[in-house]
């Protein structure tokens, strides 16, 4: 009897302890390091500590061509290394600079979106790798431009684009954001052509082209990243500066001048910049986005550079990243809202602190309306408008969305408010010492965000319900309302018009960028043929230097058959490459099959603009359309 209590006893214990470690599921595994379905790596057994790339940089194949050097550190017993590559043609392999002895490799089959695995037999004194190797067409990081794809038209144009997991198309590495290395790099390029990196860079051309390059933080490998054409440097002030091809530089070194002043206003928010230099790179049109944070040097598209400093805000959004992401990084692309959400809320406090709260609260309202179409988009995906995403077995470019940047950013405001501003600053510039170079779960910080800001004592936990905000679809009840006074008065103007005024009687001759974006939210997509040509003559749209408002415009003139703008819209989709504004416009035309037909004439005409990232996100859309017709 006392041995079956005792024995009852126990299994009820058991229970407990299970039924706990269930619900606590969500946090238990703070520890553990984070499982990355997107990588082949095995990297809690022999990790890649620093890679040198030797490499030529050929414009007349469209390759690059040479060796890659990984020196490796052993953490467990294992007998094979294994890497991602997509794409690479393997010539050889060699083991610690003997490279008179190649070895045998396996390479895997190649798997869609994550690229074949390299295995590498090695053993415990096995130092470094040497990889012989070079890209192909299907390096999906690389896009390569010709000349007159170029601001310059005289010189071919070659950058990468490695976030999410495209780095692995042009290096073979452990292509994971929770494993991170050093870098350095040889890289050779053709006469009068300038080669710069995510790495210490040249400022000048030189007569040898051969460019050395250094990255001394440890970095996760979607942050390597190469750039090579007519470049030229003009600073912006100390420790920023401007590259771009000769014909753009001039322009976007004004554009850019408060570039010093955004890292000082970024270090007094959250401490010290880690990273040197804070430099940009405006490419050619075909650069895919807005910006990417490439440590030392942001790439950017030319699209900011309208001549009135209106678009800056993607400056900032890029710097803080040099905190949110660079230096604490999202373990795997489950967790990308850490890099994203915390990005455009620091990006916010930039913003505020150099332009305006009104300002900041402008940008938060219009991204809170493209929250709103984006969860309406993904109606039938609910799964998709969690912070913590489940990316298992697709392709990790596929479930970012907006609900990273604008959940993330609304989930964080929350807590400020909560928790008080001072605090929550105080709490975020510790949380980036303490994490500094280093790579976290979702599980991870919820759980640094309990024992240092929220908790039960203070009750402050149950106030922001954490839980629902990460691990559910949706917007939560106690999310913040942002109001915007100005948008107010804009709401009236629209409200008039669509009343029958006319577009002259609103008087918005001066309104501002922010207020012209939200005057093109709160129009309805649909208008009548005169409400269209009525604004576009008062205030010529049609004609905007400016890419933001231009896209929003034209998804009307599209909705509303406004045939005075498909000049503009052939000519906007055949120059910009930038997915932002690329994919809703064929989106918007996808949807009649008239609209259908045009958007395929101008696909097959604009498709050689475009990188492979937005190749993929439109054949998507084109060819969804093509069944539903
Ligand atoms: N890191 C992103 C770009 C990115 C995300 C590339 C996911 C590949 C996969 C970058 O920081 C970014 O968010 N860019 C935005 C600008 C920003 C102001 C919202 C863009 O390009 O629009
Ligand atoms: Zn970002």
């Amino acid at each position: 009897m006392r041995i079956f209590i005792r024995f009852s006893f126990m299994l009820a214990l058991l229970l407990v302890i299970a039924c706990n470690s269930n619900k606590e599921s969500n946090e238990s595994n703070n520890t553990e390091p984070a499982k990355d379905t997107h990588s082949f790596a095995n990297a809690d057994k022999i990790s890649v500590s620093h890679i040198h790339l030797d490499l030529n940089v050929d414009f007349d194949k469209s390759v690059l061509r040479g060796m890659a050097t990984l020196s490796l550190q052993h953490h467990l017993p294992a007998d094979t290394l294994w890497l991602d590559t997509r794409g690479l043609n393997i010539f050889s392999v060699t083991l610690n600079n003997d490279t008179s002895k190649k070895i045998n490799y396996y390479l895997g089959a190649t798997t869609p979106f994550k690229g074949s695995a390299l295995g590498i037999p090695v053993n415990k004194t096995t130092q470094t790798v040497q990889i012989k190797y070079q890209t192909t067409e299907e390096s999906v990081a690389l896009q390569w431009l010709t000349p007159e794809q170029t601001a310059g038209k005289d010189f071919p144009f070659l950058f990468t684009q490695s976030e999410a997991n495209l780095a692995r198309s042009w290096v073979p590495c452990q292509d994971s954001p929770g494993v991170r290395f050093t870098y350095s790099a040889d890289i050779t390029v053709p006469p009068n052509m300038l080669a710069l990196m995510s790495a210490e860079n040249p400022q000048k051309k030189n007569d040898s082209g051969k460019y050395h390059f250094e990255m001394k933080e440890k970095i996760p490998a979607y942050l390597m990243a190469l750039a090579v054409g007519n470049i030229e440097f003009l600073a912006t002030g100390q420790r920023t500066g401007v590259y771009s091809e000769p014909a753009m530089v001039h322009k976007a070194v004004v554009e850019f001048s408060e570039m010093d002043d955004m890292v000082k206003t970024a270090e007094m928010l959250y401490g010290p910049y880690r990273w040197g230099r804070f430099d940009v790179i405006v490419l050619p049109p075909a650069f895919p986005f807005g910006g990417m944070e490439n440590p030392r040097l942001t790439f950017l598209t030319p699209t900011l550079v309208v001549g009135d400093k209106s678009l800056t805000a993607v400056v900032a959004h890029e710097l803080a990243h040099s905190w949110s992401g660079n230096l604490v990084t999202n373990a795997t692309w489950n967790d990308f809202w850490l890099n994203e959400g915390f990005t455009v809320y620091f990006e916010r406090r930039i913003i505020e602190r150099l332009k305006s709260k009104d300002f900041a609260d402008m940008q938060a309202v219009l991204g809170r309306q493209d929250l709103e179409e984006t969860l309406e988009d993904l109606k039938s995906n609910p799964e998709d408008t969690r912070l913590k995403l489940n990316l298992e077995n697709r392709d990790p470019d596929d479930g970012m969305s907006d609900v990273a940047y604008e959940k993330g950013y609304l989930f964080l405001r929350l807590i400020e408010e909560t928790a008080g501003r001072e605090k929550f600053d105080n709490f975020l510039t510790n949380y980036f010492n303490e994490f500094a170079f280093t790579s976290m779960t979702t599980e991870k910080f919820i759980h640094y965000l309990k024992e240092n800001l929220l908790n039960d004592k203070n009750g402050l936990t149950n106030k922001v319900n954490i839980d629902e905000w990460v691990y559910n679809p949706g917007i939560p009840a106690n999310c913040p309302i942002i109001v915007s006074e100005k948008f107010k008065e804009i709401d009236n103007k629209v409200a008039e018009f669509m009343k029958g005024s006319s577009a002259a009687s609103l008087n918005l001759y001066n309104v501002s960028t922010n207020e012209w974006l939200h005057f093109m939210d709160a129009l309805p997509l649909q208008l009548s043929m005169k409400q269209l040509t009525d604004l576009d003559s008062t205030y010529g749209f049609t004609d905007s230097g400016n890419a933001e408002i231009l896209c929003k415009w034209l998804r009307k003139c599209i909705a509303g058959n406004y045939s005075k703008a498909d000049e503009t819209l052939e000519y906007f989709l055949m120059h910009t490459g930038r997915r932002k504004f690329v994919k809703p416009l064929f989106s918007e035309l996808a949807k009649t099959p008239e609209g259908l037909e045009k958007a395929k004439k101008i696909y097959e005409k604009a498709k050689p603009n475009y990188h492979a990232l937005l190749i993929a996100t439109l054949e998507q859309i084109l060819e969804k359309q093509m069944i539903k017709v």
